[in-house]
C-alpha cells in the first residue's frame, strides 16, 4: 500500500501541535504555544492551557493543511495524543480528533504522548533508529526513561520523576534567581561563564539505597530546595549571589542526574542506543554531557532536531503512520483522555 497520509493532533500541555506526515515524511508541523500566557504564573496553568487549545486548534489545523498542500478529504487517518498530560488540555484535542474522524469517516488512532516523542525519530533525515533503544524524555511536564523494544508494540516505562519534571525544576530555580519564565533557556544563558563545580548540589535518588528501589526514577524537588536554601543563606550573610555559578552548578546537577540514569539503563539492558526528547534537550550542558557519556560508554546518541523534540503534532502523526504501516487496528471512538496513561 502507498504510505498513509496522517494528521496528528497534540494538546497534552501548552503546545497546540498539528502535524501532517506521509509515511515517514514530514509535510507540516504547526505549533501554537500558550507559553506566554503562563509566564506570570511561573508554570503551566491547566485551565489556561485548555482554553488556549480551543482557540488555537482550528487555525493551526488550517495552517497545517495549507503547509502540506492537502485537504481533510485527502487524509488516510488521524492520530491524537490521548495521554499522559493535563486532562482538560487533552480533552480539547481528543474531542476535535473524534469529531473529525466521525465526520470524515476516517480511522482514528489514540496514541501515547511519550511514545510519540520516540516516534519523532522516524521524521529525522538520518537512517531510522534501530530497536531496542532506551529513550530519555525530559520536558516541563515529564521526565521519563523508556525501554523501547518496538515503537508500535513494545514500550516499557522504566522510570519517571517522583516529584517535579526536570523542566519544571529549571523553571522554579530560574524564578528564585529572579529570571523570567520559561527558566530553562534563561539558566542556560546565565550559566555561561559560571563555574559548574562552584557548588555541589545534591543528585536526587542516586545514593546506593535509592538506587535499589528507584534505579530509573528521578527526583528534582530536593535539588530545587537545596538551591533555594543556598541562595537564601548567601543573601542572609550579605554576600551577593553568584548567579552564574549557581546556574552552572544547578544545570550540572540536572545533566548529571539525567545522563547517569539513562546511561545506567543502556548498560543494564545491554542496549547501545539512547534517544533524547522533550524541551529540556535544548539545554547546552545536557547535550554536551550526553555526547560525552555516550561516547565513553559506546552508546549511539540520537537527538532529533529541536522542533521535533519539543511537543508537536508531527511526532503524533508519525507514530500514527507507523501504527498503520504495522497493521494496527484503529481505536474505537469511545476512548477517553487518559491523563495518567502508562507508556
Ligand atoms: O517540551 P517542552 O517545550 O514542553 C512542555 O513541557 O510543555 O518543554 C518545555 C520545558 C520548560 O520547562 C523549559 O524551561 C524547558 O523545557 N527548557 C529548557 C531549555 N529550553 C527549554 N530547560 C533547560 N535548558 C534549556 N535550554
Ligand atoms: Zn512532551
Amino acid at each position: 500500500a502507498a504510505e498513509p497520509l496522517v494528521l496528528g493532533i497534540e494538546t497534552s500541555c501548552d503546545e497546540t501541535g498539528i502535524g501532517i506526515v506521509r509515511g515517514s515524511t514530514l509535510l507540516a508541523n504547526v505549533i501554537s504555544s500558550s507559553m506566554d500566557e503562563h509566564a506570570r504564573y511561573g508554570g503551566v496553568v491547566p485551565e489556561v492551557a485548555a482554553r488556549a487549545h480551543l482557540e488555537a486548534l482550528v487555525p493551526a489545523l488550517k495552517a497545517a493543511l495549507a503547509e502540506a498542500d492537502v485537504t481533510l478529504d485527502d487524509l488516510d487517518a488521524i492520530a491524537v495524543t490521548s495521554g499522559p498530560g493535563l486532562s482538560g488540555a487533552l480533552m480539547v484535542g481528543v474531542g476535535a480528533a473524534k469529531a473529525l474522524a466521525l465526520s470524515l469517516d476516517k480511522p482514528l488512532y489514540a496514541v501515547n504522548h511519550l511514545v510519540g516523542h520516540v516516534g519523532a525519530d522516524v521524521l529525522d533525515d538520518d537512517a531510522p533508529l534501530e530497536y531496542p533503544t532506551i529513550a530519555l524524555l525530559v520536558s516541563g511536564g515529564h521526565t521519563s526513561l523508556l525501554l523501547v523494544r518496538d515503537l508500535v508494540s513494545d514500550v516499557e516505562l522504566l522510570g519517571e520523576t517522583i516529584d517535579d519534571a526536570a523542566g519544571e525544576a529549571f523553571d522554579k530555580v530560574a524564578r528564585l534567581l529572579g529570571l523570567p519564565y520559561p527558566g530553562g533557556p534563561q539558566i542556560d544563558r546565565v550559566a555561561v561563564g559560571g563555574d559548574p563545580k562552584a557548588i555541589r548540589f545534591p543528585r536526587g535518588l542516586s545514593h546506593q539505597k535509592d538506587m535499589e528501589k528507584h534505579r530509573y526514577d528521578f527526583s528534582f524537588s530536593g535539588l530545587k530546595t537545596a538551591v533555594a536554601r543556598w541562595v537564601e543563606q548567601t543573601r542572609d550573610s550579605g554576600v551577593e549571589v553568584p548567579i552564574a555559578d549557581v546556574a552552572a552548578s544547578f544545570r550540572e546537577a540536572v545533566a548529571d542526574i539525567l545522563l547517569t540514569k539513562a546511561v545506567a539503563a543502556c548498560v543494564d539492558y545491554g542496549i547501545p542506543r539512547l534517544l533524547l526528547g522533550g524541551g529540556v534537550v535544548a539545554n547546552a550542558r545536557v547535550r554536551e554531557l550526553a555526547a560525552e557519556r555516550c561516547a565513553a560508554a559506546g552508546i549511539e546518541l540520537r537527538i532529533p532536531p529541536l522542533s521535533l523534540c519539543t511537543d508537536n503534532g508531527a511526532m503524533i502523526a508519525a507514530l500514527g503512520s507507523q501504527l498503520i504501516m504495522a497493521g494496527h487496528a484503529p481505536s474505537t471512538l469511545g476512548f477517553g483522555a487518559d491523563s495518567t496513561l502508562p507508556a
